[in-house]
């Protein structure tokens, strides 16, 4: 009976436990033997797989996080590392892998397909920076905890004629930030992919009350530079000449650990089931995920060599929404 594992790598999305599910019940359909490994690669390397049935993934397509549990595995980024990972999965008779994770987590899920191994890849990271899919796992969820806390954040703000910096998550990728800042009505968004100057952040600020507004919500992304507390030192430092009065507010891993939309629950179900179906049909070294609506594979090699851009559509939109 073929025999298939999957774990979950990197920053945890919510939604992982729906993909889990999908590739657990997907395999069984097929009369395969699905095993679980605990803690991403770090669990992959100390060979630590448990057969998974149909029960073991009851009751958690609406928790957030990760039944299998996640880890950064720095030993995974050695070729000693990929090798201890393939004996282990040679040991317990595995012959497919499914990687629900991230950039980096399928930049592994790569080193292993160029070793030899079958693998394929399920899009997975609130950060949206993956190739391959327009969207991924958990970027529904996240978005939908970082709209809520801007809505109430705009309450208390428009009482006080305050201007608030919200920091979301997003270590190299603007996108949360951005989408957040539609969504919630910004007047203005600090995104990594473009420089900030502080003085144009203030200006940003000064504009909007000039405008009319009782308030100025500023999204900023944690991987900006400056930051929400860097940019927010710099406003109070130069209190005396700008004026502003500001409070900062960094929703942090809360966008992590919420309980996944039905949007992320769907997708994560697509996603876990078309991952079984492309071992099933040979088809490995690849990531799926959804591009215009449709499920589909794109090879490893492609997804890695490839930097997903920030649609500057969505830049011009958000500036213009915010007048
Ligand atoms: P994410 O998958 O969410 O982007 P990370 O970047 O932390 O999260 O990657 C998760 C894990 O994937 C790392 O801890 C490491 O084990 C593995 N990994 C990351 N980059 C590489 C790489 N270049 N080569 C091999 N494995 C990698
Ligand atoms: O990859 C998702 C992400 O949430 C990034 O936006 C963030 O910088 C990072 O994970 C933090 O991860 P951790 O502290 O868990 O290593």
């Amino acid at each position: 009976m073929p025999r298939i594992a999957v774990l979950t790598s990197g920053g945890d999305a919510p939604g992982m436990n729906a993909a889990i599910r999908a590739v657990v019940r997907t395999g069984l359909a097929k009369g395969w033997e699905v095993f679980g490994v605990q803690h991403g690669y770090a669990g992959l390397i100390a060979g630590q797989f448990t057969p998974m049935g149909s029960r073991d993934v009851s009751g958690i397509i609406q928790r957030g996080g990760t039944m299998l549990g996640s880890a950064r595995c720095p030993e995974f980024r050695t070729g000693e590392g990929q090798r201890k990972a393939i004996g282990a999965l040679s040991a317990a008779g595995v012959e497919g892998l499914v990687v629900i994770g991230g950039n980096g987590s399928q930049t592994g899920s790569h080193a292993l397909s160029q070793m030899g191994f079958p693998v394929v890849g399920v899009a997975s990271t609130i950060d949206n920076d993956l190739a391959g899919s327009e969207v991924t796992i958990g970027v529904d969820t996240a978005l939908a905890v970082a709209v809520e806390a801007i809505d109430r954040l705009k309450v208390t703000a428009s009482s006080h004629q305050r201007a608030m910096l919200v920091e979301v998550m997003g270590r190299g990728s603007g996108y949360l930030a951005l989408l957040a800042g539609i969504a919630g009505g910004a007047e203005a968004v600090v995104i990594p992919e473009i420089p900030t100057d502080p003085e144009r952040v203030a200006a940003e600020i000064r504009e909007a009350y000039d405008r009319g507004k009782p308030h100025a919500i500023i999204v900023v992304a944690e991987g900006s530079s400056p930051n929400a507390q860097g940019l927010a030192a710099y406003l109070a430092a130069h209190h005396d000449r700008l004026g502003l009065e500001l409070r900062v507010t960094i929703l942090g891993y809360t966008q992590r650990g919420a309980a996944p939309t039905v949007g992320d629950r769907i997708l994560a179900t697509r996603l876990g089931a078309a991952a079984v179906d492309q071992i099933a049909a040979g088809v490995t070294g690849v990531l799926v995920g959804v591009v215009r609506g449709e499920v589909i594979a794109t090879p490893l090699d492609q997804v890695v060599a490839t930097r997903k851009p920030l649609d500057p559509r969505l830049l011009e939109v958000a500036h213009m929404m915010a007048r």
